[in-house]
């Protein structure tokens, strides 16, 4: 078996140390974008368009005609039955006037996503 000396074990744990740590900002970083990105979309007009219909923390001119979106994710944890309302609420709601984003193919399902990243921040 070959002997490692302990003088080496230390700089290498040290830069290991740092690999974990700037993996770890990067995924926070990348988690922080997708949030931006999807309070982008959800704001656009021509995108989301959510403020047509709802009240949303950081939104301006919002309409009522939804309920205000707020605690979002204390009322609905599970991330799946998000993406579903925002792909499709009329498969929940045959009467709403939500429109379906991902059958409609209003918004893709990358966007979808983060719009849903930026929805569980409130
Ligand atoms: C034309 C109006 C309209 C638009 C635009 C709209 N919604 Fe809605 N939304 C509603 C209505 C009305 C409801 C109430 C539930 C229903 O009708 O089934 C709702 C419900 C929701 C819910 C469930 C809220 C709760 O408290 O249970 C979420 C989440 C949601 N919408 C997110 C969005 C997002 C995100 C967008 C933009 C991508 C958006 N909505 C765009 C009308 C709209």
């Amino acid at each position: 078996m070959p002997v490692i000396h302990s003088s080496l074990i230390r700089p290498a744990a040290f830069a290991l140390a740092l690999l974990i740590g700037a993996f770890v900002a990067i995924g926070s970083a990348q988690a922080q974008s997708a949030v931006d990105e999807g309070r982008k979309l959800a704001f656009d007009r021509g995108k989301g368009n959510c403020l047509t219909c709802h009240v949303i923390k950081g939104g301006e001119y919002p309409g009522t005609i939804g309920p205000e979106l707020v605690d979002i994710k204390a009322k609905y944890p599970n991330r799946a039955d998000l993406v579903a309302i925002l792909h499709d609420e009329t498969a929940r709601n045959p009467l709403t006037v939500m429109p379906p984003f991902g059958r409609n193919r209003i918004l893709t399902e990358k966007e979808i996503s983060a719009v849903v990243d930026f929805l569980q921040t409130l």
